[in-house]
């Protein structure tokens, strides 16, 4: 609609500013908030394919500061097969949200002081299909991996900025965190592609963030015995013998003494959160009847990962050790149900997203299907079949940075599921001048963490204290550093 208006009337395009978000998407109300809405809340879906009917769900909010100029950031959760209400009800969404009490039927929403949404207006999108709200009619779309999820979230994204087409001018970034270490270098190449072919509509990219992410099997592979020493989680005899035994390389076993060495690691590391050492590890109550996991993948599934490397670590992986001991290498990556005979992500309570998102008085304020035509939503799914299809990711970092995309790379210096450790090596490894020595950055009079600037806009950044999700942990400090990023300013 907006489009044919712009068609007849070149010159008034502030008409469109105030016309063109489709009314039908507005969020007016929503179950468990009672306040006022600080800005503006759209959702829906939007079809990126007829013939499938393959439908992606997104919430986008818009900035309570200045919508039309302030950045438009497109956020994903990883798993693979986790929602990005995540984001929106764990990290750093518009609320705050609190369990219900014992007489309360719904979780109660207070705002969020810390909302990404302060300084951004930000689409949180459920992806691929089979994900969160997402879905195709044609279940075979669920069989998936990063090379088809790009080309999807890209199609998505033109099909939004053609529905949103007032935020085409708005500086755009693409964030995500854990295995969206792989969504969001894949889906920028995409729109770089888009924007090199003048493929309509053009958005203002700018470039990108990932939190605490999978980047390449080799360095990720490589970053926890490090991690597990540096942070006095095994001694300095078994971190010199396994040094020795396995040469430095913990990404393929060589030897016997390498991977016994290795176990006694895992040993030592095995019951704490792997999301912030720091944290108690949470047991959900079913999880902690059944102590003996099993594994739900069928047996056709578990031999996609077999390998020819001189020991079995793919099959190895499909035990408790994963992802301690088995980063994602090529080939297909099982969600955290698939692994484990378990409902819910181990350590994670997910209670009160549950609740709140299944609740028919939600979805419908929403917008989203009901629990009858796509089933309930979980934190996780394990519907989807994924393929890590696309290879290490250092390339793309590569490319988009020398391009001219500025780069935050950010991690939880506590997460023991994708350690700093990795992400630090591996941007180092790009070679590119130093441009800011490490040094504190600073949040609130306090040291928050610390940084190493590159040349071509690449920053590697940690969150001292901070776990897997990083907003979760320290969301002052999060927005104090994504708000400096997303302005261009030193952070
Ligand atoms: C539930 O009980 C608490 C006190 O225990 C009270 O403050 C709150 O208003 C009650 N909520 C409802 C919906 O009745
Ligand atoms: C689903 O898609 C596949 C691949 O395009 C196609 O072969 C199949 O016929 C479709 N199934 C249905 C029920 O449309
Ligand atoms: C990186 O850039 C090179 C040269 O432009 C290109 O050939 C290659 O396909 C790009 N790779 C990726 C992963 O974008
Ligand atoms: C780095 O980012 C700034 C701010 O967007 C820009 O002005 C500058 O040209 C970029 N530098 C490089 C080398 O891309």
């Amino acid at each position: 609609m907006a489009d044919n208006f712009l068609y007849f009337c070149l010159f008034c395009s502030f008409v469109v500013l105030t016309q063109s978000a489709p009314e039908e998407a507005l969020v007016t109300q929503l179950p468990g908030f009672s306040g006022t809405f600080p800005s503006k809340h759209y959702s829906g879906y939007v079809n990126v394919d007829q013939n499938h009917g393959k439908n992606m769900f997104y919430y986008f909010v818009e900035s309570e500061r200045n919508p039309s100029e302030d950045a438009l950031v497109l956020w994903l959760n990883g798993g693979p097969g986790c929602s990005s209400f995540d984001g929106f009800v764990y990290e750093h969404g518009p609320f705050n949200f609190e369990a219900a009490k014992a007489n309360e039927s719904l979780p109660q929403l207070h705002l969020n002081p810390y909302s990404w949404s302060k300084v951004s207006n930000i689409i949180y999108l459920d992806s691929p299909v089979g994900v969160g709200f997402s879905y195709s009619k044609n279940k075979s779309d669920y069989e998936t991996g990063d090379v088809q999820t790009a080309i999807d979230t890209h199609a998505f994204l033109l099909k939004w900025f053609e529905l949103y087409s007032e935020f085409l001018p708005n500086p755009f970034f693409i964030a995500g965190e854990s295995y969206a270490g792989v969504y969001v270098p894949t889906l920028s190449s995409e729109v770089v592609k888009g924007i090199v072919a003048q493929k309509k509509p053009i958005p203002n990219f700018k470039g990108y963030l990932v939190g605490n992410g999978v980047a390449d099997d080799e360095f990720d592979g490589n970053a926890l015995v490090p991690f597990a020493h540096g942070m006095g989680l095994i001694s300095d005899e078994l971190y010199e013998e396994v040094n020795s035994e396995c040469k430095g390389n913990f990404y393929i076993l060589l030897s016997e003494t390498c991977e016994s060495k290795l176990e006694k690691v895992e040993k030592n590391i095995k019951d704490l959160n792997i999301y912030d050492i720091l944290e108690p590890c949470y047991h959900a109550p079913e999880t902690l009847e059944n102590t003996d996991i099993k594994i739900r993948l069928p047996s056709s599934f578990r031999k996609l990962g077999e390998t020819n490397r001189p020991l079995a670590v793919r099959t190895r992986m499909f035990g408790r050790a994963w992802p301690l001991r088995a980063p994602v290498r090529d080939g297909i990556v099982p969600t955290w149900p698939q692994l484990l005979d378990a409902e819910s992500v181990p350590c994670t309570d997910d209670t009160v997203a549950t609740q709140w998102l299944n609740d028919p008085a939600v979805r419908k304020a929403i917008h989203a299907e009901e629990e009858t035509a796509i089933g309930k939503w979980e934190l996780c799914t394990d519907k989807i079949l994924y393929d890590h299809d696309a290879g290490s990711m250092i390339v793309y970092h590569k490319n988009l940075t020398s391009g001219g995309y500025r780069a935050l790379i950010y991690s939880g210096d506590h997460d023991m599921c994708v350690p700093f450790t990795g992400s630090q090596a591996w941007t180092r490894s790009i070679g590119y001048e130093i441009v800011d020595e490490w040094r504190p950055w600073m949040s609130n009079g306090q040291v928050a963490g610390y940084l190493q600037g590159y040349a071509n806009n690449l920053t590697f950044l940690t969150i001292k204290g901070a776990g897997h999700t990083v907003p979760e942990y320290k969301p002052e400090e999060a927005l104090d550093f994504y708000s400096r990023f997303l302005a261009g300013k030193a952070i």
